[in-house]
């Protein structure tokens, strides 16, 4: 019998996406050794070298990142380190050590001018300086191309283990009875548990470069909010507003939808759609609504 496969998990210890790797990987035969910034820092080369051949690490999984869109406008240098020196580094090491790479990536890469999904063949035209550092971290890898790389661009997390957009979205309306959400920008809404797996599968399947993964189906933000008050049973009306409405500091794309068919066809998986791992998230992981009594 061959031994386990090992894969470290950057961010797997607090991350939103990293904490769901972390429970996706044994299910799929892998051992998983969740890292957080009270390991070492994921910046120590040596750190880093010496943990993939204490654990045997035959892969890296990079959910480590700066993921404060609206904090990166004002925080430039901090963003691109994050998102662009630390990827680089990991591609050093990764293609020094001969193991295998999967990092994650976003649909703000894109200016969303676009109103068909976003495939990777589609030229990215990011328009905050989030998107600008992610899509630098992306070409930083492909330059150094590490043998065994798997860049995952993705989007609208939501799961367990840490605060995002739907457990927001439903703290505030368990305590209000009208809230007011963007209904002008439209994206691929993704059940981190989800995301992990179908990762997973991805690597396993043999597949390397660039690939666009989320949960199946599109919304906009009102949407995303409204369906999950539904399901929580909430007596919250969810109202529609532009995004001038909602002044941010970072531009986000009018319509990032990511198209997943090269996903499909490397795996022979269609993702399920978000609403369904909406249903897993607000029934299961958060114990709210009534999953009977649903219509
Ligand atoms: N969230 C989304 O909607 C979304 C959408 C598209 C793409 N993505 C991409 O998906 C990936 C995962 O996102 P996520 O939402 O899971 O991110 P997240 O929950 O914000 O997790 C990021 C991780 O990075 C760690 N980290 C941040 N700064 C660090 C530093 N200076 N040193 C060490 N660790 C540091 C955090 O550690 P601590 O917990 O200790 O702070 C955390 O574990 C990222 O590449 C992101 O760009 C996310």
């Amino acid at each position: 019998m061959s031994a386990a496969r090992v894969a470290l998990v950057l961010g797997g210890r607090h991350g939103l996406l990293g904490q769901a790797l972390t429970k996706a990987l044994p299910l799929a035969g892998w051992r998983a050794v969740a890292l957080g910034r009270e390991d070492f820092d994921p910046f120590d080369q040596g750190a880093l070298r010496e943990t993939c051949q204490r654990e045997q690490a035959t892969a890296i999984f990079n959910t480590v990142a700066y993921t404060a869109v609206d904090q990166a406008e004002d925080d430039r240098d901090a963003a691109f380190r994050l998102n662009r020196n630390l990827p680089r580094l990991l591609g050093l090491s990764a293609r020094e050590l001969g193991i295998a790479l999967v990092h994650f990536s976003t649909d703000f890469v894109f200016d969303g001018k676009k109103d068909t999904p976003y495939t990777a063949k589609d030229n990215p035209a990011p328009e905050s300086v989030y998107g600008q550092s992610k899509l630098a971290g992306e070409q930083a890898l492909l330059e150094i191309a590490p043998p065994d790389l798997l860049i995952i661009r993705t989007s609208w997390l939501f799961g367990p283990g840490k605060a995002n957009f739907v457990s927001k979205i439903l703290d505030l309306a368990h305590t209000r009875d009208k809230l007011t959400v963007v209904a002008d920008q439209t994206g691929s809404p993704t059940y981190t548990p989800d995301l992990a797996k179908n990762s997973v599968v991805l690597l396993d399947s043999g597949a390397r470069g660039l690939f666009h993964l989320a949960s199946g189906g599109k919304a906009t933000w009102c949407e995303l909010a409204a369906q999950a008050v539904h399901l929580a049973g909430y007596p919250c009306r969810v109202e529609p507003i532009a995004t001038d409405a909602w002044p941010a500091k970072a531009k986000r794309p009018r319509f990032s939808v990511l198209d997943l068919d090269a996903f499909t066809e490397a795996t022979g998986i269609v993702p399920r759609p978000w609403e369904q791992g909406l249903r897993d998230y607000i029934f299961t992981d958060l114990a709210l609504g009534d999953a009977l009594g649903e219509d």
